[in-house]
């Protein structure tokens, strides 16, 4: 069973083709035209997506030797993300596949965030919990199976990927700052500055306040010192990071507890944080945990995981039509 995977749900422009469960090809456009915004542009995002899905798609199908019509069935990310960029990549999927009489699946892109824990060597047993963690989202997610996913935790407010990019602003940090933070960290004193990891109820997290406090104490300091954040960068990165990464593995620690589940898995753009990755090693080897952390190409956003997640739809008979319209805010 061949399946194409098509991602347009924020600023990558991807595509990859999924045989039998196995990824054997995955493209990726990243569309670096963001960075002088310090933030993705949604106009511009859609533009690029419309630059880049015909060579995406061609390189991707090329590369992996098949034919447009060995192609059983074309998956692409419904939603949640940007309604722009979600209509590039939903219009161009429907376009083909009408074309050539193929199948449609809808995709959940925090779906695929999450199965795409199923493309490596190392798949994990079902249920384990997923802490899923990207620019617009955080969640704990319970996974029963491959279709049965239940949010049992998410963010009331900014999302933790947002929290990384909004403080490393703060820090006078480009776009996207996630990846700054942590590179910068990696050279940092964690407890150099103590931040109030906030908490809210059940397994829910809350990213806003933490974002303010920071910002005062920044602007406090710098009434004293204006160097301030130059001469501390690292350590304030380091003590950053360590207090957000906090923030996620208390909610995530009592959540394995409570429902006497020890399999872990992290998934999305901040799982590619190293703070976080360690974190997770460090607790499952205190909690007799079996963790489950993607290869860094399955973190941020790809297409790999759309076509992995139109497989296991697929596979279980499901399918959609050409009435289904992207949803910005699909759940599941
Ligand atoms: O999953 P993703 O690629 O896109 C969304 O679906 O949102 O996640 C993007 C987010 C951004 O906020 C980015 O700063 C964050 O993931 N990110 C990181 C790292 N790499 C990406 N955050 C912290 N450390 C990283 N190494
Ligand atoms: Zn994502």
């Amino acid at each position: 069973m061949i399946i194409l995977g098509i991602e347009s749900s924020c600023d990558e422009s991807a595509a990859a083709i999924c045989k039998d469960g196995e990824i054997i090809n995955n493209k990726i456009a990243t569309q670096s035209i963001h960075i002088k915004y310090g933030g993705v542009v949604p106009e511009l995002a859609s533009r690029a997506h419309q630059k880049n899905i015909v060579p995406v798609v061609s390189e991707a199908i090329t590369e992996s030797g098949i034919q447009l019509r060995d192609i059983d069935a074309i998956a692409y990310t419904q939603g949640p993300g940007l309604l722009g960029a979600l209509l590039v990549g939903s219009s161009f999927a429907k376009g083909l596949a009408l074309s050539l009489g193929k199948p449609l699946v809808p995709v959940n892109h925090m779906h695929g965030h999450i199965l795409a824990h199923f493309i490596g060597v190392d798949k994990p047993e079902f249920p384990f919990l997923c802490l899923t963690v990207s620019g617009g989202h955080t969640q704990i997610v319970l996974v029963k199976s491959f279709l049965n996913l239940e949010i049992i935790g998410s963010t009331i407010d900014d999302a933790v990927g947002e929290a990384f990019d909004k403080t490393a602003k703060l820090l006078n940090l480009g776009y996207p700052g996630g990846p700054q933070i942590d590179k910068l960290a990696q050279k940092g004193n964690k407890l150099r500055y103590k931040f109030t990891p906030f908490q809210i109820g059940n397994y829910d997290y809350s990213f806003s306040g933490i974002k303010t406090s920071i910002l005062y104490f920044l602007r406090d300091q710098q009434k004293v010192n204006p160097n301030f954040i130059v001469e501390n960068i690292e350590d304030l990165a380091a003590s950053i990071q360590y207090t957000l990464v906090e923030m996620l593995m208390i909610k995530l620690k009592k959540a394995a507890k409570d429902l006497a589940i020890n399999r872990i898995a992290i998934a999305g753009g901040v799982s590619a944080n190293s703070g976080l990755r360690n974190k997770l090693i460090e607790t499952s080897i205190e909690k007799n945990w079996k963790t489950y952390i993607p290869d860094f190409e399955y973190c941020t956003d790809n297409a790999a995981m759309i076509a992995i997640t139109g497989y296991h739809l697929f596979r279980s008979g499901t399918s959609g039509n050409l009435k289904d319209s992207p949803n910005p805010r699909l759940t599941f």
